[in-house]
């Protein structure tokens, strides 16, 4: 059985209830966060809080809760370990359907934790290369703001799968912003490439990561526009997302990139990935 968060309460998921005028569900006017848990310990736990608080500023969802503990209450309620927590704030519900809202309600605070594979221990020959297409970004204006309004990136996902991909790259006015739940990045030259921030993509906390460890390590990146023809050209291509860290694309559109295989950058980026996870864990870093 697995215990949630909901508005303060923890509780066995069977018996969590929201009413159906929760604008989460009737609107998708909600945002959310998914945080991976290692050994009961955040992964950038503060990274994806501020991102939280960005998402909620935007959208005015006015919520402050000491966020970080009731994480860590949820996740040692779910035995700890490692685990993937989901945390969703709507702004709550009227009593009704009214797409206005009223600038003070009560938000619809709502966690849960789902285990998943210590990534890290793996090591990159477990990691599994993806191939992806490439389609028109049908989102909105504001990708910067983790809303669960997901339907165009489920309908391109799906799209995918039904073409044995496992990622769609997306298309804005000729340029490439990100997948459907991950930030994209070409590798030519061993320079790393990936989309600047904006409005076009969501500011990954992984893509952060990526550019930070690159920045130590010496590795050049960019941050820059990208086209359909860069990324066929590149000679790697990669995701990222919280729960997969940096994971390599071997094939878009049914054309092999570079090798065929998961490329040296990549692997030295993922091994990276390995250390700071491993410093983190012996507390060789304070830095989570
Ligand atoms: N998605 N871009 C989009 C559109 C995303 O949905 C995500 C993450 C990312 C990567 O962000 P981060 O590195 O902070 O996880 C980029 C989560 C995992 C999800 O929707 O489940």
């Amino acid at each position: 059985m697995n215990i949630v968060y909901l508005n303060g309460v923890f509780l066995p998921d069977t018996e969590a209830r929201i009413s159906v005028f929760d604008r989460g569900f009737l609107f998708g006017d909600s945002v959310y966060e998914v945080i991976p848990f290692y050994q009961g310990r955040g992964f950038r736990l503060e990274q994806h809080l501020q991102r939280l608080q960005h998402s909620l500023r935007a959208v005015r969802i006015h919520c402050e809760l000491d966020w970080a503990d009731i994480l860590q209450a949820l996740v040692t309620q779910n035995g700890g370990g490692n685990l993937s927590v989901y945390l969703q704030v709507s702004r709550g519900d009227t009593g009704e359907r009214s797409h206005a809202f009223d600038e003070i309600m009560a938000p619809t605070v709502f966690a849960f934790c789902q285990p998943i594979r210590d990534i890290y221990q793996a090591g990159p020959d477990l990691v599994e290369p993806v191939r992806a297409i490439v389609t028109a970004d049908m989102r909105g204006h504001r990708c910067d703001i983790k809303s669960t309004c997901l339907q165009p990136n489920i309908m391109v996902l799906q799209q995918a799968r039904a073409q044995g991909a496992a990622e769609a790259l997306q298309l804005r006015n000729g340029l490439l912003t990100e997948g459907t739940s991950s930030n994209l990045y070409i590798v030519r030259q061993n320079v790393i490439c990936t989309p600047r921030l904006g409005s076009d993509i969501l500011g990954g906390v992984t893509r952060q990561l990526v550019l930070e460890l690159a920045d130590r390590e010496g590795i050049q990146y960019q941050e820059i526009d990208l086209d359909y023809e860069q990324l066929l050209a590149a000679d790697e291509v990669w995701i990222s997302s919280s729960t997969r860290a940096v994971v390599p694309v071997i094939e878009v559109d049914g054309e092999r990139i570079g090798t065929g295989q998961p490329g040296p950058l990549w692997r030295r980026m993922y091994q990276l990935f390995i250390e700071f996870h491993h410093a983190l864990m012996t507390g060789q870093s304070k830095d989570v």
